[in-house]
């Protein structure tokens, strides 16, 4: 028989040993569209119009719906950052919309990759993951490469990135001063 296939969910919040997550809501428009509105951070996004009752609307149906889980990072009770899991396909499911804001503690980036893959896979029972990133993103693109992301497709803006349950629990193995074991998940929906 076909096991069912994985369903992104939402949660309260997730735990990670310095960091945490906390599903976003429309009390988050400003703080999200400070972050997506700085020319800086959003050179390599989609673009988001300076508008904050569009935001909050956006984050209206984002509570509705129930295929993706967006949260802010937290640290020491204060935002820090956004990341989002969306898309799922069979046993893949995407992330992105990976933001952190200026001042972030330096094990953040680690931290939050690390707990999106304990999240999705531990927690929700994906088993690979599936994301694009802007071809000039070369930092982010690097950073990818290092978990071992291999590029398995590309369009003339982005490069199409793939990475296997093998790859993912090898580099989180190797990188376990930045999560140490997995996350702790309140209020899972
Ligand atoms: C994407 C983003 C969240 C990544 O966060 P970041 O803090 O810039 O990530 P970095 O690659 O600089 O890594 C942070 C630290 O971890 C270290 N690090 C990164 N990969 C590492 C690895 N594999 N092993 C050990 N350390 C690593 C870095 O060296 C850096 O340390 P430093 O501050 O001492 O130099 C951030 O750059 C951002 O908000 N970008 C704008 C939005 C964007 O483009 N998002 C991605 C869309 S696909």
């Amino acid at each position: 028989m076909k096991q069912s296939e994985p369903r992104i969910r939402k949660a309260a919040r997730v735990l990670g040993d310095t960091i945490s997550f906390r599903d976003a809501t429309t009390a988050d428009a400003e703080f999200i569209l400070s972050l997506r509105t700085d020319a800086g951070k959003s050179r390599f996004l989609s673009a988001t119009d300076n508008d904050v009752g569009a935001q909050r609307a956006w984050l209206e149906r984002y509570a509705a719906s129930e295929d993706q889980a967006y949260f802010i990072i937290e640290f020491n009770g204060d935002p820090i950052g956004t990341v989002r899991l969306y898309d799922a396909q069979g046993g893949s499911f995407c992330w992105g919309s990976w933001i952190l804001k200026d001042g972030r503690p330096r094990q953040a980036a680690m931290e939050s990759a690390l707990m999106i893959y304990a999240y999705a896979i531990d927690y929700l029972g994906f088993n690979a993951c599936h994301f694009d990133v802007r071809k000039g993103n070369a930092g982010v693109i690097k950073f990818h490469e290092r978990f071992g992301a291999q590029i398995v497709e590309e369009t003339d803006l982005d490069f199409l990135f793939k990475l296997r349950l093998e790859a993912i629990n090898e580099s989180r193995r190797r990188y376990h001063e930045f999560l140490s074991g997995s996350v702790i998940v309140e209020d899972g929906k």
